[in-house]
C-alpha cells in the first residue's frame, strides 16, 4: 500500500520546527546547542504523526546519541512500517559561524528502501539529469568533466564542480582545477550542494568529494525525484568505521553505490526547510509577526516538487 500523500505535508511540519529552533542559534558559536535544538523540535514533532518508522540514517548509534539514532522507533505506531532518514541540521557548523547552507531535512520510504548505514565517510559524485549516466567513480577526474561537459553542451572550462573545502579534497581540487574546469568551495553542506547540480537556475553542474554517509543517502531521494545521478563509495578510516558498516548488515563496502542501492523504489519522500540560505532553500526569518520558512517536499512516485513558503503566526 502506497504511503498516505498527507504524510508528506506532515513531514514539512517537522522539518520546519526543526529549522526555526536551530535558527535561533545562528552566529553564536555553538554548534552543539544548535544541533540539539534541531533534534529536540524534530522529535517531538514525529511523536504527534500517525505512521510507523525505524531511523535507518540519523544522529549516529544509540550510544552517542539520545535521540534519533539509528534504530530508534519514530510515530505512533500505525500504518505500515517506513524507513526514516534525518539530519535535523545539515551543516551544524555553518549555524553556529552564520555562514550560508544550512537546512533540516528527511527522507522517507517503506521499510527496506533507505540504506541503513553509520554515520561514516563516503567518496561522492553527482550530476544533473541531463548528466545521468554519463559519470563513473574512480575514473580519471578529467574524464568524467569531459563526459559532463559533452552533455551539457558546454567547454569543460565552462563546468562548474562544487566540493567541501577541507584539506582531504587539496589534490583533487588541483586536478579539477587543471582540466581547467571550475571549483566552487563550500564550508557545508553537501546535501545542498548534490541537489544543486539538478535544479535549472544553478551554476552547479556536478558535486564531488568525500562527505557524510547520512548525507549521501539524503541527496540520493532528492536527485532520484529531480531525475539526477549519484555515484558512492564508502571510505572507512579504520576498523571501529568497519565494524560500525557491518553492525548496519554491509557485507562488501567496497562496491560504488547508484541511487538505487540507497534508495530503493518509488515510494519515497524527500523534505528539507531552510535554516540559513542556501542554492536549495532561504533561511528562517524572525519577523515582529511571523516566522517565514521556505521548504521543498519532493515525492519520488509523483516527481512533484513543492516549494512551501509559511508564515508562522507568534505567540
Ligand atoms: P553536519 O550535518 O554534521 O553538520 O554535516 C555537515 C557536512 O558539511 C555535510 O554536509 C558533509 O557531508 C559533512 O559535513 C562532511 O564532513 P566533515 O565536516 O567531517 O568534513
Amino acid at each position: 500500500m502506497p504511503m498516505d500523500r498527507n504524510l508528506a505535508l506532515e513531514f514539512v511540519r517537522v522539518t520546519e520546527a526543526a529549522a526555526i529552533e536551530a535558527a535561533h542559534w545562528v552566529g553564536k558559536g555553538d554548534p552543539k546547542a544548535a544541533d540539539k535544538a534541531a533534534v529536540d523540535a524534530m522529535r517531538e514533532r514525529f511523536r504527534s504523526i500517525e505512521f510507523n518508522a525505524e531511523v535507518v540514517i540519523g544522529e549516529g548509534a544509540k550510544d552517542d546519541a539520545p535521540e534519533l539514532y539509528v534504530g530508534e522507533r519514530l510515530g505512533n505506531g500505525t500504518g505500515p512500517e517506513m524507513d526514516l532518514a534525518v539530519d535535523p541540521l545539515e551543516a551544524t557548523d555553518s549555524v553556529a559561524h552564520g555562514r550560508t547552507n544550512a537546512i533540516s531535512v528527511i527522507a522517507t520510504g517503506p521499510k527496506g528502501s533507505l540504506l541503513k548505514a553509520p554515520d561514516v565517510y563516503m567518496e561522492k559524485l553527482a550530476v544533473g539529469p541531463q548528466a545521468k549516466g554519463a559519470v563513473k567513480l574512480n575514473v580519471p577526474i578529467g574524464e568524467n568533466i569531459r563526459a559532463v561537459a559533452e552533455r551539457l553542451h558546454k567547454t569543460v572550462e565552462e563546468v562548474t564542480v562544487v566540493i567541501l573545502d577541507r584539506p582531504r579534497h587539496i589534490e583533487m581540487i588541483k586536478e579539477i582545477r587543471n582540466t581547467g574546469a571550475r571549483v566552487t568551495l563550500i564550508t557545508d553542506g553537501d546535501v545542498a550542494g548534490a541537489i544543486a547540480t539538478c535544479l535549472p537556475d544553478s551554476p552547479i553542474d556536478m558535486l564531488m568529494g568525500i562527505g557524510g554517509s547520512a548525507e549521501s543517502v539524503l541527496s540520493a531521494v532528492a536527485l532520484k525525484c529531480l531525475g539526477g545521478d549519484m555515484l558512492c563509495q564508502f571510505v572507512l578510516k579504520n576498523e571501529r568505521d568497519i565494524a560500525l558498516i557491518r553492525s548496519c548488515g554491509i557485507t562488501d563496502h567496497t562496491r560504488v553505490l547508484g541511487i538505487e542501492d540507497m534508495a530503493k523504489g518509488e515510494d519515497l519522500t524527500f523534505t528539507a526547510t531552510g535554516v540559513i540560505d542556501g542554492p536549495l532553500l532561504k533561511g528562517v526569518r524572525f519577523g515582529s509577526e511571523y516566522i517565514t520558512t521556505h521548504s521543498v517536499v519532493m515525492r519520488v512516485m509523483s516527481r512533484t516538487i513543492r516549494y512551501l513558503e509559511t508564515h508562522h503566526r507568534i505567540g
